[in-house]
């Protein structure tokens, strides 16, 4: 059976770390279509609009897509492609797994945590109003609705996977009604799993014990800005934005992106890191093969899982993970491990 993606390569290095992931999926064999559409400056510069109806539609027909990174340029007149794919599709559970990986020397050992970030309220809500001129604010929405079902989809993640534990990070002292929503949601949820045990901490002081010792937290749950400034802050005790992968998950579709943006710095030079996209992909065909019973399609995800682990421990690296390697001969180093 043959299963249709939808692949958006995105902007900046987006369409050299696509191009290098998609080299490794083809090389397994996994049998996987895809339909290509632009989303970002890309698609403005082609189309006219950041997020074209044809892009909206070919990821409503096929129901995942694998998506680089796109530019959101700062000021008025730009939404974010990202928060527009999350509401269109209502992604509201973002996952993103932080690990040490083989060979990547950090001052942490045993970091695995899992960060799951509500992706569709908070200050993203993107209400914004000019009061008088000098005088701005910006709305935190926090539903019942969408606070309880982050906190079912965080806790029933941890009862598939066999995770122990999840903890809330909060500043319910201070923002009582919205943060305080997102708590007292994840506390009776959690009444229906009492093999989790569960936890809440004051932002602020959870993040000192972060970087502290990373070791003695399993699953992160935070609302939608805590989880954007928090699981890039994990990204950096395993090595950077280069080795963590993404994906956003509505109750129908699943969008897969690393957790970088589009790195204008290192833009078109061959010079990125695709692993983290690579690891994005390996969550993606996990959860095909979960929703197609496709057996070929999880031996794809850890073909491609052991052959990147065992090019990060023969010391096969791109620069940002202290190697030499560029995007195309990381791509080349995983495929001779297959
Ligand atoms: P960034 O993640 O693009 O870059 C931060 C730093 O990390 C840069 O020094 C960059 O060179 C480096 N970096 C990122 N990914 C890398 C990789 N794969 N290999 C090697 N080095 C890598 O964050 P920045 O600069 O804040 O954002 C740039 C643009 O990306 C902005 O327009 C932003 O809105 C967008 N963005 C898009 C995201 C998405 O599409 N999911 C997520 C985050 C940002």
């Amino acid at each position: 059976m043959s299963i249709t993606a939808v692949l958006i390569p995105g902007d900046g290095i987006g369409p050299e770390i696509t191009a290098a992931t998609l080299r490794v999926l083809e090389a397994t064999g996994a049998e996987l279509d895809w339909v290509e559409q632009q989303a970002g400056v890309a698609a403005m510069d082609t189309v006219g609009e950041v997020l074209p109806e044809a892009t909206l539609d070919a990821i409503r027909e096929h129901g995942v897509a694998l998506k680089g990174p796109c530019t959101t340029p700062v000021g008025k007149g730009f939404r974010s492609v990202n928060v527009q794919l999350r509401k269109a599709f209502d992604l509201y559970a973002a996952v993103r797994p932080v690990r040490n990986m083989p060979g990547v020397e950090t001052p942490f050992k045993d970091v695995d945590i899992v960060v799951i970030r509500e992706n569709t309220e908070s200050l993203y809500s993107g209400v914004e109003n000019e009061i008088t001129p000098g005088v701005v604010t910006s709305m935190k929405v926090a539903t019942e609705k969408g606070c309880t079902r982050i906190a079912r989809w965080a806790f029933d993640y941890a009862r598939q996977r066999g995770r122990k534990k999840v903890t809330v990070f909060h500043k319910a002292n201070i923002m009582k009604l919205t943060d305080g929503m997102f708590l007292r949601c994840a506390e009776s949820v959690h009444a229906d799993y009492p093999d989790i045990e569960y936890d809440t901490k004051i932002i602020d002081a959870a993040c000192m014990r972060l970087v502290q010792d990373p070791s003695q937290f399993d699953m992160l749950l935070l609302e939608n800005l805590y989880g954007d400034v928090v699981s890039d802050l994990c990204a950096g005790l395993v090595g950077g934005l280069g080795v963590v992968p993404g994906a956003n998950f509505g109750d129908e579709r699943a969008i897969f992106e690393a957790v970088h943006g589009s790195a204008p710095d290192i833009a078109g030079q061959n010079l990125a890191n695709p692993l983290a996209l690579l690891m994005s992909a390996v969550m993606m065909l996990n959860y095909l093969a979960d929703k197609h019973g496709d057996e070929q399609l999880r031996q794809a995800a850890q073909r491609i899982k052991t052959a990147y682990d065992a090019a990060l421990t023969d010391g096969q690296r791109t620069r940002d993970l202290g190697g030499s390697l560029n995007t195309s001969e990381f791509a080349d180093a995983v495929i001779e491990r297959l």
